[in-house]
């Protein structure tokens, strides 16, 4: 890896403020229902009953870092929040953001043996889809092997998305800066070719390459929302997503990434989901794998 440093790297997202965070009082039954039912409406989370001390722990630290002494005071910021901000932190919290380079491999050896080789051999811009890609560990990943099979100089034949609600999970993205613990995922020639190493303050850290970086379409949307003019899909990443959501939210998603997905083109989700009890017109082809028929 060739050596970056702050004046040469992409701005890192600040820290947030440290604050210690109190616990909070246990969320109350109402203010519980209120919170479930925004987080239900506005992005389809499904926080089942039983989940009030992790929603407490989770709020704990948006209050302190607002300096607010109740859930009671948060929920009426909530309540007037007209530009959709806070909504858009309560996400934020509540939410998890983990990922990780190559997370469940199995989608990646299908994308090199199956996926890639056939968009090698295709005309025209191939489109995939990265819905839900966290701080972008699952495009980059996704890049990285296109580059790999394809050759960097035919990337221009993909139009990578990559999509996520959290803005503060993009702006990570965009910076693609990492600690350098996450090497770890990637193999050694991935290192020299794609990354560069943090010297000076980003001592400690490693960025994507800024011109992969840019082959990146990264993009804040709400799956809850339209995404009907996204444009058409060869793969649509939809991974540990969906488990937030409901089945009748899954279907409802399933059946738009659906149309979204050109005939014969795949919906990979995560292992742990699975479609079972989700109503869909895709074929199964293995765990985690489905394809638009053809
Ligand atoms: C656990 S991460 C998954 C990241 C990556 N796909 C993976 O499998 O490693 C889940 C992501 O889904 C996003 N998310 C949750 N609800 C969403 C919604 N309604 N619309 C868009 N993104 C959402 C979260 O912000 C989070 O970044």
């Amino acid at each position: 890896m060739n050596g970056i440093s702050r004046r040469t790297a992409a701005p890192r997202v600040a820290d947030p403020p440290a604050v210690e965070a109190q616990p909070a009082r246990l969320v109350s039954g109402s203010e519980f229902a209120e919170i479930r039912d925004l987080a239900y409406r506005t992005f389809g989370l499904d926080l089942k009953r039983g989940k009030e001390a992790l929603v407490t722990a989770r709020l704990s630290k948006r209050l302190a870092a607002l300096g607010l002494g109740t859930i009671g005071e948060y929920l009426e910021i909530l309540r007037r929040d007209r530009t959709g901000a806070e909504l858009t932190s309560l996400i934020d919290a509540l939410a998890t953001n983990h990922t990780s380079f190559q997370r469940e491999p199995q989608h990646f050896e299908l994308l090199r043996t199956r996926i890639l080789p056939a968009i090698a051999a295709s005309s025209g811009r191939t489109g995939i889809w990265s819905a839900g890609c966290s701080t972008g560990e699952e495009p980059y990943t996704i890049l990285m092997h296109a580059a790999d099979a394809l050759g960097e100089q035919h990337l221009a034949k993909l139009r990578l998305l990559a999509t996520d609600i959290s803005n503060k999970a993009l702006a990570e993205a965009r910076a693609g800066i990492y600690p350098l613990d996450k090497l770890a995922d990637l193999p050694a020639e991935w290192r020299k070719r794609f990354l560069q190493k943090g010297v000076g303050d980003l001592k400690g850290s490693f960025r994507i390459r800024p011109d992969l970086v840019s082959k990146v379409e990264f993009s804040r949307l709400n799956l809850m929302e339209p995404f009907e003019n996204a444009g058409t899909f060869r793969v649509i990443f939809c991974r540990n997503v969906m488990i937030y959501f409901d089945k009748r939210t899954q279907e409802q998603l399933v059946r738009r990434f659906t149309a979204r997905l050109e005939p014969g083109g795949w919906l990979l989700i995560g292992h742990s989901e699975g479609l079972m009890g989700v109503k869909n017109d895709l074929e199964y082809v293995m765990p985690a794998v489905y394809r638009r028929p053809v």
